[in-house]
């Protein structure tokens, strides 16, 4: 496992997610209620890009069919999803919020 650092605390806004490319992985990071979170970033619907949703009550919404997941878990919050993304460990270090990843898993 690695951090990797991925955006400037400072530069994300609370309810702001960004999509980031780590190992040939797409991570959606976000900031809500003043917490950073890292999530896998493609809808496990079908496909779209949870970075270009919104974040709302603790959860972000896909922006095609609006399915949404828990920032904290990846949960689905219900239909059309029915299945978890992935999360990834946060923290910010100098300034700059970094994700834990595995750069050898699938
Ligand atoms: S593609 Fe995300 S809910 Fe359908």
């Amino acid at each position: 496992m690695a951090w990797h650092p991925v955006a400037e605390a400072e530069a994300l806004s609370d309810d702001e997610v960004v999509g980031v490319k780590i190992a040939g992985k797409d991570i959606a990071v976000c900031r809500a209620g003043g917490e950073y979170f890292a999530l896998g970033n493609v809808c496990t619907h079908q496909f779209a890009l949870l970075s270009d949703g919104v974040i709302e009550d603790g959860c972000i919404e896909c922006p095609i069919h609006q399915g949404r997941f828990d920032l904290k878990t990846g949960q689905p919050k219900g239909p059309p999803v029915s299945k978890a993304v992935d999360v990834y460990k946060v923290r910010v270090d100098g300034g700059r919020v970094m994700v834990e990843l595995d750069e050898g898993s699938p």
